[in-house]
C-alpha cells in the first residue's frame, strides 16, 4: 500500500476522517494557544488541534500542535498498523526500518512550496504567528516541530534535525537553538571555523514522516534524512532546489526559510527561558541569529507545533516509540537477545531516550546485563541526556512500568546492582545540571544503571514467579467464563 500521505494537511485530513481533529478558531497566540495544547494533550484521547483565525494574524495561517499524541495516531506517522500499542508498536517500528532501503529524493521545479514567495525587502517573518506557549517563556517561538536542514562543507551531507526557532522582534532574523553536540551543531561551526556563515533552511510545517525521521536520532553522521524519509514512504522525496542556498526544501513544506546562521560570536540574542522536555523551565541561553534571505510559503500554510509539556502525557508520543526502537536497533548490534527497549514517557522524552530508560533482555551469558546497561548509556541513540537505565529480565515487558518496579524491587539488590557512570553528556536543559557548571560549559551529567535481572548464576535458583499456568488459564476460562468475561474484554482494549 503507498505511504498515506506526502504532507501535513494529508494526515490533519486523517485526523478529521477519524474524528478526532479538533479546529479552534479565535485564539491568542500569547498563551492561549501553548494552554489549549496542554490542557487537550492530557485529555484520555486527546484530539489533533488546529489553530485558525488567530487574533492578530491572516485567517488560514494555522497553527497544528498534538499531532501525534495517540498511539494509533504514532503508528498512522510511521505507517505501521494502528491497532499497535506498547512495546508491540515500538517492535514493528524496529522491524520497519531495519528493512527501510534509503530513496534519493527527486529534484523538481514545481510544488506547492512555490505558492508565495517574500524576497529582499519583502522578507516579514512577523506575517507568522509564533506562539509564547508557556507563561514563563522568555519569548514567542515560531518553531518548535520545524525541521532544519544544513549541509557538511565538505562532503555534501546533507543534515536534518529539530532546533527551536525564536522570532526576535526583527523581519528578518529569527534565532535558532541548536545543543552542542549535535550534528547540526558540528556542522555550523565548521562554516564558522572557515569565517563563513552557515546556509541554512527552517521548514515551518512539513510532511510529519520528515519531521520524525530528523528529530529523533535515528540517521548516523553521514546518512541523509531525505533518503531515509523516502525508503519509509517508498517513493522518493520531492525538493526544490532554494535560490539562496542551494539546499533541498521539500516541494510539499508549507514554510520554508531561507537563510544564513552568523557565528555566534558576531550576533547572538538570549533564548528562552523555554518549558522543556523534562517538564521544568529552562533558564535562558545565548544563541546565534539566522538572517533571512527568503521565505517560501504555500496558501493556506500550517505551522508544526510540539511544544514540550510536563511528563507524562496520557498517551504515548511518537518521540517515544522512535527512540525506544532507535536504542534497541543500536544496542542489538552490540549482543544478542535483546526483548524490548522502553524510553519511558515518564522520563520525559523529546527527541531524546530521556531520564528513564528500560532494557529487557534474555541472559545468555555472566555480564549480560551489565553489558546491556552500558550500550544503552554508550551508544548515539542513548549517550545524550540520560539519567537511569534499568535493565529488566525478558519476563518483563518493559513499556509496563509496575512489572519494571516490581522488578527493580525484587531482583537488585542496591549495593551490587547499580553502578553510577560519571561524566556523560548532558542537556543544557537538565533541570538538575549546576548553572555555574552550564557557564563554564561543563554539560556532562552522572547516569545510574540499576540491574534488576536475575543473578546470572541464580537463574535456575531464582525463588519461581507466582502465575497460574497457561493450561490452568484456559481450563478455568472455559469453566467460568461468566467470571472472566469483562476482564479479559478490559484486558483486549488496553492492549
Ligand atoms: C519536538 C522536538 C524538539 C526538539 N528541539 C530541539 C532543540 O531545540 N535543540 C536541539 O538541539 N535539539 C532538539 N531536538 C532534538 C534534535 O532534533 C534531535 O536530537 C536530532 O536527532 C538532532 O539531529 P542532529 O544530531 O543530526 O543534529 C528536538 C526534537 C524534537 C522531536
Amino acid at each position: 500500500m503507498p505511504f498515506p500521505f506526502s504532507d501535513i494537511r494529508q494526515f490533519i485530513a486523517d485526523a478529521e476522517k477519524e474524528g478526532s481533529l479538533q479546529v479552534v478558531k479565535g485564539a491568542d497566540p500569547q498563551l492561549e494557544i501553548g494552554a489549549v495544547t496542554e490542557m487537550a494533550a492530557a485529555k484520555p484521547d486527546p484530539p489533533l488541534l488546529l489553530f485558525d483565525e488567530i487574533i492578530g494574524f491572516t485567517p488560514g495561517f494555522r497553527i497544528a500542535t498534538d499531532l501525534f499524541n495517540t498511539q494509533a495516531r504514532t503508528a498512522r506517522v510511521l505507517g505501521l498498523n494502528e491497532s499497535l500499542r506498547g512495546i508491540d508498536l515500538v517492535r514493528a517500528w524496529k522491524q520497519r526500518i531495519a528493512q527501510i532501503t534509503p530513496i534519493k529524493p527527486k529534484e523538481v521545479s514545481k510544488g506547492p512550496i512555490l505558492e508565495n514567495v517574500m524576497d529582499g525587502n519583502n522578507v516579514d517573518i512577523a506575517k507568522f504567528p509564533a506562539p509564547k506557549w508557556g507563561h514563563l517563556d522568555g519569548g514567542n517561538f515560531l518553531g518548535t516541530g520545524c525541521s532544519v536542514i544544513l549541509k557538511h562543507p565538505d562532503s555534501g551531507w546533507i543534515n536534518v534535525g529539530t532546533y527551536r526557532v525564536m522570532t526576535i522582534g526583527k523581519k528578518s532574523e529569527v534565532s535558532i537553538n541548536i545543543a552542542s553536540g549535535k550534528h547540526g551543531d558540528i556542522i555550523r561551526k565548521l562554516y564558522w571555523e572557515r569565517e563563513m556563515n552557515c546556509p541554512i533552511v527552517i521548514c515551518l510545517g512539513q510532511e510529519p514522516s520528515f519531521f520524525v525521521s530528523g528529530g529523533h536520532f535515528l540517521t548516523a553522521a553521514g546518512e541523509s534524512v531525505f533518503d531515509f524519509t523516502g525508503g519509509l514512504q517508498g517513493r522518493p522525496m520531492e525538493y526544490i532546489k532554494g535560490e539562496k542556498t542551494g539546499l533541498p526544501i521539500p516541494s510539499t513544506a508549507e514554510i520554508a526559510i531561507e537563510g544564513e546562521l552568523v557565528p555566534i560570536e558576531q550576533k547572538s540574542v538570549m533564548d528562552g527561558p523555554f518549558g522543556e522536555w523534562p517538564g521544568y523551565i529552562t533558564p535562558a541561553k545565548k544563541v546565534p541569529i539566522v538572517e533571512i534571505k527568503r521565505i517560501y510559503y504555500r496558501n493556506n500554510p500550517i505551522i508544526l507545533g510540539s511544544p514540550p509539556l510536563k511528563p507524562p502525557l496520557p498517551e504515548v508520543l511518537a518521540v517515544n516509540v522512535v527512540t525506544s526502537a532507535a536504542l534497541w536497533r543500536e544496542i542489538e548490534q552490540h549482543m544478542p537477545e535483546v526483548k524490548g527497549v522502553w524510553c519511558a514517557n515518564e522520563g520525559g522524552t523529546g527527541g531524546v531516550p530521556g531520564f528513564f530508560v528500560v532494557v529487557s533482555i534474555k541472559q545468555r551469558y555472566p555480564g549480560h546485563a551489565k553489558q546491556a546497561a552500558m550500550a544503552a548509556v554508550a551508544c548515539r541513540a542513548g549517550a545524550y541526556a540520560g539519567r537511569y537505565v534499568v535493565v529488566v529480565d525478558d519476563d518483563i515487558d518493559p513499556s509496563n512500568l509496575s512489572d519494571v518496579v516490581w522488578s527493580i524491587s525484587t531482583r537488585c539488590d542496591p549495593l551490587t546492582g547499580i553502578d553510577v557512570i560519571k561524566g556523560t553528556w548532558d542537556s543544557p536543559v537538565d533541570p538538575l545540571l549546576d548553572p555555574e557548571k552550564a557557564e563554564a560549559g561543563d554539560f556532562t551529567t552522572n547516569r545510574a544503571i540499576i540491574n534488576s535481572c536475575k543473578p546470572f548464576h541464580k537463574l535456575s535458583s531464582f525463588p519461581p514467579v507466582i502465575k497460574v499456568t497457561t493450561e490452568m488459564r484456559k481450563k478455568i476460562l472455559e469453566k467460568y467464563p461468566e467470571i472472566f468475561k469483562e476482564q479479559d474484554k478490559e484486558s483486549k482494549n488496553r492492549g
